[in-house]
């Protein structure tokens, strides 16, 4: 390769092809969706109500976008608004033909710089479930809530900038098109007990729901007593429109899969998922995604049983910016 010098600024207007081409040179794995357009860019993450060109930092040769770090923030508990203190590296790029030479680690230091000058005193790479405001939708599969396991050396590269391993996510996928769904006597008395209730209406969700899942379709499903309509197990889906040119088959992700204390350990979880699944099916979606906290059995254990597979993990690092 000839010798280039390597510069950093923030994000211009003229930026977003530059950083389609990056995105799609990258190899980025199976958890970037590419195939797209500008727009998409647009969508996810430019047209974002707090997106700040300052927190987008580029590494150029010449002309060219080498490589890019996203600095941004997490919400509130409340998941009301952007909560400052709580840094996040949503997205880092370096072309894989300028790699292993410091423009990774440079960029991480201008990110952490940018985020400790809006008051960050910590920051998650990789931005965790729910935790990141960007590229949702385009990135990830269902969120993007980390860096994809399988792609880059994160524990070797994060380790050398001092962050920690925080928390990982399974990614588990189900094919519809292929296996039985599970038998057993309890869900059949479920099915003769329950009606599944679909609405457009997803429900009283909070800010950070709208900003980073709005545009996309969602439908929520609820499980209901049929003499009471008491509820005993709710989900969400939404479609992953932007990953069919990469993954080639319809697909959606299921969240926020909510089981009443007081209900739980009576299958309705399993129901809940094995019926959205049979609707699915019946509307010619090939598969389905559900992202899940690796530490959270029940979860886990749910879904195995509905038949997901364990496809990948999205890892995040964390570390300290207070002095
Ligand atoms: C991870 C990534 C950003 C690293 O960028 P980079 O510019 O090559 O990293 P650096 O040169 O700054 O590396 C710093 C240190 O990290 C570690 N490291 C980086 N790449 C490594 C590799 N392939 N194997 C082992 N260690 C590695 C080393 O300790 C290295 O220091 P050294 O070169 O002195 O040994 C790059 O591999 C990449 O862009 N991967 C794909 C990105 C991606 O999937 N992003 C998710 C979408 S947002």
């Amino acid at each position: 390769m000839d010798a280039f010098l390597v510069d950093y600024r923030t994000f211009h207007n003229c930026d977003p092809p530059g950083l389609l081409k990056l995105w799609h040179a990258s190899n980025l794995g199976p958890s970037a969706a590419e195939g797209f357009p500008c727009d998409i860019f647009e969508l996810f993450v430019f047209s974002q109500p707090f997106f700040d060109r300052n927190g987008l930092i580029v590494a150029v040769d010449g002309d060219r976008i080498i490589g890019f770090v996203h600095a941004g923030f997490s919400c509130n508990e409340q998941q009301s608004a952007l909560d400052k203190t709580q840094g996040v590296i949503s997205a880092l790029v370096v072309h894989p033909d300028f790699r292993r030479q410091g423009i990774g680690s440079d960029l991480m230091r201008r990110g952490e710089q940018y985020l400790t000058s809006k008051g960050s005193t910590t920051v998650c790479a990789g931005a965790g479930l729910d935790g990141n405001g960007f590229y949702n939708g385009m990135y990830g599969g269902l969120q993007a809530s980390g860096f994809s396991a399988l792609i880059a050396p994160w524990p070797e590269f994060m380790g050398k900038l001092g962050y920690q391993p925080a928390d990982t996510t399974n990614i588990l996928h189900r094919n519809l098109t292929q296996g039985r769904d599970p038998v057993s006597a309890r869900l059949i008395r479920h099915r003769r007990r329950l009606n599944l209730v679909i609405t457009d209406r997803v429900g009283d969700l909070p800010w950070w729901w709208h900003v980073r899942f709005g545009h996309l379709d969602a439908l929520k499903f609820t499980l209901q007593e049929r003499h009471n309509d008491a509820v005993v197990a709710c989900g969400q889906i939404l479609g992953l429109d932007v990953f069919v040119a990469k993954w080639g088959v319809r697909s959606v992700g299921l969240r926020n899969v909510l089981v009443p204390e007081d209900q739980r350990r009576h299958g309705y979880g399993l129901s809940l998922v094995l019926e959205i699944c049979r609707r699915l099916r019946e509307q010619s979606i090939q598969l389905i995604e559900a992202q899940v906290d690796s530490k959270n059995q029940a979860a886990c254990d749910l879904f195995a049983a509905a038949g997901f597979e364990h496809v990948q993990e999205l890892v995040t690092f964390r570390k300290s910016l207070s002095v």
